[in-house]
């Protein structure tokens, strides 16, 4: 029997046969495993692992963040990646992360836990960050082949590194006790599984009027870098797409990823 952090994989599997049928066909325990995104794309490449297998890992030895940064992953954190073939159109997956960050939102007021998602997808409290999201896809002829939704988040870890880029906390420093990571997890695949009807429904305007309403972005001014472009402005909205929309001097500019950096403070 394997530990996953806190609890034992019977413990997990009780709660597994919980989880909604039809989007989740697998779940994958490992107590440690470089990256749970990795281990998912190659099984998917292979065809070793079906679509709808979702892995959780108790420690990643090589976590993955956005812009191949690294994220930290030791006991503790809950990392998971769950693969989906949504049928959408392509242009619409660009959704999945704002949902995803919302579906985290949810999961940790669960808890008694207020945190914000800073657009797109990071999830902090105060400029801490709490989660972390990264989604890998592959389309093939203008079909969506399989998207990767990759969720680290910090549960039990009670210090960080200093050399972290952006500051982070957990469930353990905000709310001065462990929590149970079993109990995360499932709260966090009824939220996303929540939101990911709405999004197989069509219901993007609801999804974004949530984001909107768990979001502090819109308002601030900031400075939005993706890749070597750098936009400094006040972000006006998100598009349908969930792109977001920045009043620069020159007009406003329409940014589909990036990294924002508030420039007025939290
Ligand atoms: C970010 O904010 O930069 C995204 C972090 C995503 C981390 C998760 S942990 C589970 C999954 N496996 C990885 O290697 N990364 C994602």
């Amino acid at each position: 029997m394997n530990n996953v952090g806190d609890f034992t994989e019977l413990e997990f599997r009780k709660k597994a046969r919980e989880f909604p049928k039809g989007v989740f066909q697998q779940l994958i325990f490992l107590p440690v495993v470089s990256s749970t995104n990795v281990f998912l794309k190659e099984g998917l490449k292979r065809r070793t692992l079906p679509m709808g297998t979702v892995v959780v890992a108790a420690e990643q030895t090589h976590g993955r963040g956005r812009f191949d940064r690294v994220w930290f992953s030791p006991k503790g954190g809950l990392y998971c990646s769950l693969s989906l073939r949504p049928k959408t159109v392509v242009k619409n997956t660009s959704l999945i992360p704002l949902f995803t960050a919302l579906a985290v939102v949810k999961t940790l007021l669960k808890f008694q836990i207020h945190s914000l998602i800073k657009w797109p997808n990071d999830v902090h409290i105060h400029g801490r960050k709490i989660a972390g999201i990264l989604l890998e896809s592959e389309v093939e002829n203008n079909a969506v082949n399989y998207v990767i939704v990759g969720v680290g988040i910090n549960v039990n870890i009670s210090t960080f590194p200093d050399t972290l880029k952006v500051p982070a906390t957990s469930l353990l420093q905000q709310l001065q006790k462990p929590v149970s990571l079993v109990s995360v997890f499932s709260e966090f695949i009824e939220c996303f599984h929540h939101y990911y009807t709405l999004f197989l429904q069509e219901k993007y305007n609801e999804i974004l009027y949530e984001w909107k309403l768990n979001s502090d972005t819109i308002g601030k001014h900031l400075v939005v870098r993706s890749g070597a472009l750098e936009i400094d402005g006040v972000a006006v909205d998100v598009d349908d797409f969930g792109f977001l929309l920045v009043q620069t001097p020159d007009g406003i500019m329409k940014v589909s990823s990036g990294d924002c950096e508030y420039l007025d403070g939290l």
